[in-house]
Parts: C-alpha cells; sequence; structure tokens
C-alpha cells in the first residue's frame, strides 16, 4: 500500500513538473518579436493608407499612417542589422523607404488624389524591392 502511495506521488509531481517545464518553454518562445512586430506595423499602416487613398482620398490622405511608417522606419536597422542582415544592403533599403515617405509626406496640402496615390505606390515598391533582396519574393 505503501510503496503504491509513494509511486502515485511520484507519478503526481513528474507531471506537475513536466506540464511545468513545457509551459515555460512556451513562454520563452513568445517573448517579445520587435523584427516582427515592426513589419506588422507597417503593414497594418500601409493598409490603411490605401483605404483612404484608392476610393479618393475623401475620407483623408493617410497623413498620420505615413507619419506612423516614417518614425517606425528609423528603427529598420537597429532591429534587423542585429539579426544578421548585410548592412550595407539593408540600410541602403531602409534609407531608400525613409526618403520615400519624406517626399510623400513633403507634397503641398492641395497635392492630387492622383499624384498622392503614385506617392504611395513608391512608397510600396520600397517595401517589395527590400523584401525582394531578403528573400520574401
Ligand atoms: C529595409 C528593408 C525592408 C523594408 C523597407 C520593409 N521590409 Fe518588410 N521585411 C523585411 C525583412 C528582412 C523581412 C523578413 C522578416 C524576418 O524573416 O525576420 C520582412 C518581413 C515582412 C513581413 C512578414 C513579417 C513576419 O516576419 O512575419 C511583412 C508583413 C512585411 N515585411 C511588410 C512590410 C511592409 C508593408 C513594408 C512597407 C510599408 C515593409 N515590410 C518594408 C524587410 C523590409
Amino acid at each position: 500500500m505503501r510503496a503504491l502511495i509513494l509511486l502515485l506521488v511520484g507519478l503526481f509531481t513528474g507531471i506537475l513538473l513536466t506540464a511545468t517545464a513545457l509551459n515555460l518553454m512556451a513562454l520563452g518562445q513568445g517573448g517579445p518579436r520587435p523584427h516582427v512586430a515592426l513589419m506588422g506595423m507597417l503593414q497594418y499602416h500601409l493598409g490603411e493608407a490605401r483605404g483612404l487613398i484608392e476610393p479618393g482620398c475623401e475620407a483623408g490622405q493617410g497623413e498620420r499612417h505615413f507619419l506612423l511608417m516614417r518614425s517606425l522606419s528609423d528603427d529598420l536597422e537597429r532591429v534587423y542589422v542585429e539579426r544578421g542582415y548585410d548592412e550595407a544592403l539593408f540600410s541602403r533599403h531602409a534609407k531608400q523607404f525613409r526618403a520615400r515617405l519624406d517626399d510623400t509626406l513633403a507634397l503641398p496640402e492641395d497635392t492630387s488624389c492622383r499624384i498622392r496615390a503614385d506617392a504611395m505606390s513608391r512608397v510600396q515598391d520600397g517595401c517589395q524591392s527590400c523584401h525582394r533582396d531578403f528573400g520574401r519574393g
């Protein structure tokens, strides 16, 4: 009887420890992933800007979204170069991307929606040209 109780206690403790270890491992994997978060935010704000500009700029010109993308883009090198991306090439793309955002933000108030759409598509090409060189097709 005593042996049986000891066996059950042992089994129970073993199960608890395994569950705790698995939980801790899962927590470790769920740590902050700023590179994924940064791209996710860029994608979100580009999508929001497109949602305003593509239907004709009537609901807005997306300035806030371009400003936020411009701010986020200051962190591109900081977040990516330490992940092993080639610094010279990466920062060339990052600079080009920031310059295109600056061009968009510098458009005068009365710029036509068609010209805004062109500027936005250059920003979008900036996403794609970096992705092409860094393996996202
Ligand atoms: C200067 C380079 C660069 C620019 C500019 C850039 N990206 Fe990325 N992006 C990357 C790299 C590198 C990855 C691969 C992520 C990884 O594997 O860590 C990536 C991944 C992504 C992902 C997938 C995220 C993930 O890892 O799950 C999305 C979505 C994305 N980018 C959207 C955008 C959008 C939208 C823009 C423009 C508004 C943009 N990116 C501009 C370099 C860039």
